[in-house]
């Protein structure tokens, strides 16, 4: 089954539905603060999704050289100098060199499509170097569950309220609206509900090892490359 996601707003939408011009004006908001001294142990990242760079230019002050990589050339237009950008599909990357560091952040891992999921996770196996590590961030499951029509909350400038929330299983499909002070945005998705355990067996069946969830809710796995590659 393929789900359809858009968007709608001022300026263009990637094909995932984010807005440009919401992901240019949204700041860092710690999204990465329970990885970060993990990160700061390595000297270069791939950030796969990396829309306008807002993580890009963290991971730039922590110290790390980032390259990101997005289908969206409108997104890579605005990264912040000195961050190199790829345009292409995550599934079909093929950038001919390696990473200490992947990262697959904004519960990219969640993609309702398992095959979608795999493809991602063998993105990252494909350019990680020896000794490397992965990152992903998932959803809360909790979060997933029991999330409902209304104003979720505000940061950056931007008020988040939920439009629409249905569950079909362990799919949520959800129509979100960014409200700034003199735009609005919505993006509409279906996401997947994922365990820690649910991951940890793609992640394994793709060549992926050494499993440690981070932060309070364990939303962020690391993962190392296993020595015998086993192909997906
Ligand atoms: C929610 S935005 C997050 C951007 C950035 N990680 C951040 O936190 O600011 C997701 C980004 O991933 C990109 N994206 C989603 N699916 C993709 C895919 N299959 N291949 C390449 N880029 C993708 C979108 O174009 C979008 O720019």
């Amino acid at each position: 089954m393929t789900h359809s996601s858009f968007g709608s707003g001022p300026g263009s939408q990637t094909p995932d539905g984010c807005s440009v011009d919401l992901y240019r004006r949204l700041p860092y908001l710690g999204d990465l603060q329970d990885v970060e001294s993990e990160l700061l142990k390595f000297p270069a990242a791939l950030e796969l999704g990396c829309g306008t760079g807002r993580l890009c230019l963290r991971l730039q002050q922590l110290g790390l050289q980032p390259t990101g990589v997005d289908e969206s050339a409108e997104m890579l237009a605005h990264l912040p100098p000195g961050v190199a950008g790829i345009q292409s599909a995550i599934e079909t990357l093929d950038a001919g060199r390696h990473w200490p560091v992947v990262l697959l952040p904004s519960h990219l891992i969640n993609h309702p499509d398992e095959s979608t999921r795999r493809r991602f996770v063998q993105a990252a196996r494909r350019h990680l170097a020896p000794g490397g590590i992965f990152f992903a961030k998932r959803h809360s499951p909790h979060w997933l569950a029991a999330a409902t029509p209304g104003r979720l909350g505000a940061a950056g400038g931007v008020v988040l309220v939920a439009e629409h929330v249905a569950r079909d299983g362990d799919l949520v499909s959800m129509r979100l609206r960014y409200e700034a002070d003199d735009a609005a945005w919505t993006q509409s998705f279906t996401t997947r509900s994922l365990e820690q355990a649910d991951i940890e067996v793609l992640l394994a069946a793709c060549g992926f090892g050494s499993f440690r969830w981070l932060g309070e809710q364990g939303l962020w796995l690391m993962a190392s490359a296993c020595d015998t590659v086993v192909p997906c």
